[in-house]
């Protein structure tokens, strides 16, 4: 039996659903923490367990029978180290044969301006340490990610300002990411892999504003701006300060091509290559006057 966990949230519920396609729902656990959420998957036969990765207790409870975990990365930046490794021990001590985690792709971790990735490869540290067989994701930039930096529809008329310079981005789907880690939790056999779940192209922002175009029949400019200028339009439109300046750190990682790491993993375990950027953007955005 496989278990997923973050199975209410996006990633984790695009993998259950790869998987609902690919096996039978009895060979399904999911881990969630309000049962509430996932009536849905429970009517389909896949076994809901309750469990929160701070409470180390129902963490134990929840991996009876179950033999493959994918853990899906926490989103509580402030306290995810520790909770990975809670449900790290609790996997080791189940006897699970095997541990996914979904990490994050950067080019050169130990430099990424932002902290908040760090933890991602505390916990790679931790499961490469602890003899478990393993397969670790390391995945891009979601493409989804796109409509927040962008500022949504607005983007069609006002363009792109951001710090990012010519960096390149391997952006690709968190749908498509779900449904590769699925294929790959089920195929897994030999020994530990780790896979990089991105494009097999990286794309500048100019590249962006051209696919924009293409599927708005809209010209949608770029233009790279400087950091305080980045910050306060941000703070225009509400955003605390901090937090736009944290996004800045993000988006140095772009300008500095932290995230040109393109690969045919994600193509492979796909089994079809990935969206195109123009397909991707045309999902995400809803365009005013389709091209
Ligand atoms: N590659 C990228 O560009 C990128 C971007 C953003 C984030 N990420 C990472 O990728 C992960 C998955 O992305 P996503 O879009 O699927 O995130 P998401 O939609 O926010 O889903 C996060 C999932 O984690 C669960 N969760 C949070 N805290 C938990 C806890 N203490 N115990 C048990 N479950 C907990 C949530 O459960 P509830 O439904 O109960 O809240 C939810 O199911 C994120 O958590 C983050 O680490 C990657």
């Amino acid at each position: 039996m496989i278990l997923v966990t973050g199975a209410t949230g996006n990633l984790g519920s695009a993998a259950v659903g790869q998987l609902l396609a690919r096996t039978d729902a009895s060979q399904i656990a999911v881990l969630v923490r309000d049962r509430d959420k996932a009536a849905g998957l429970a009517q389909q036969g896949v076994s809901v367990r309750v469990g929160d990765y701070d409470d180390r207790e129902s963490l134990a409870g929840a991996l009876e029978g179950v033999d493959r975990v994918l853990l899906v990365a926490s989103n509580q930046f402030q306290r995810r180290e520790a909770q990975h490794r809670n449900v790290l021990d609790a996997v080791k001590a189940a006897g699970v044969e095997l541990l996914g985690f979904t990490s994050r792709s950067l080019t050169d971790p130990e430099n990424s301006r932002n902290v908040m990735l760090h933890d991602y490869f505390q916990t790679e540290a931790q499961i490469r340490q602890s003899g478990l067989p393993f397969v670790i994701f390391r995945n891009a930039l979601y493409l989804d990610t796109l409509p927040f930096f962008l500022g949504g529809p607005k983007v069609f008329e006002e363009g792109i300002r951001l710090p990012t310079g010519q960096g390149k981005v391997a952006f690709a789907l968190r749908r498509e990411m779900g449904e590769a880690a699925a294929n790959a939790m089920l195929d897994h056999t030999g020994s530990d892999r780790t896979y990089v779940l991105a494009a097999p192209h990286a794309y500048t922002f100019t590249d962006v504003a051209q696919a924009l175009s293409d599927i708005s029949g809209q010209t949608v400019t770029y233009e790279s701006v400087t950091d305080e200028e980045f910050v306060a339009r941000a703070v225009k439109v509400g955003v605390p300060e901090q937090t736009a300046r944290h996004l800045v750190d993000s988006l140095h990682d772009v300008r500095d091509n932290q995230l040109d790491e393109t690969s045919t993993d994600l193509e492979r375990l796909l089994g079809h290559a990935p969206a195109s950027l123009r397909d991707g953007l045309a999902e995400l955005f809803s365009v005013p006057n389709p091209a």
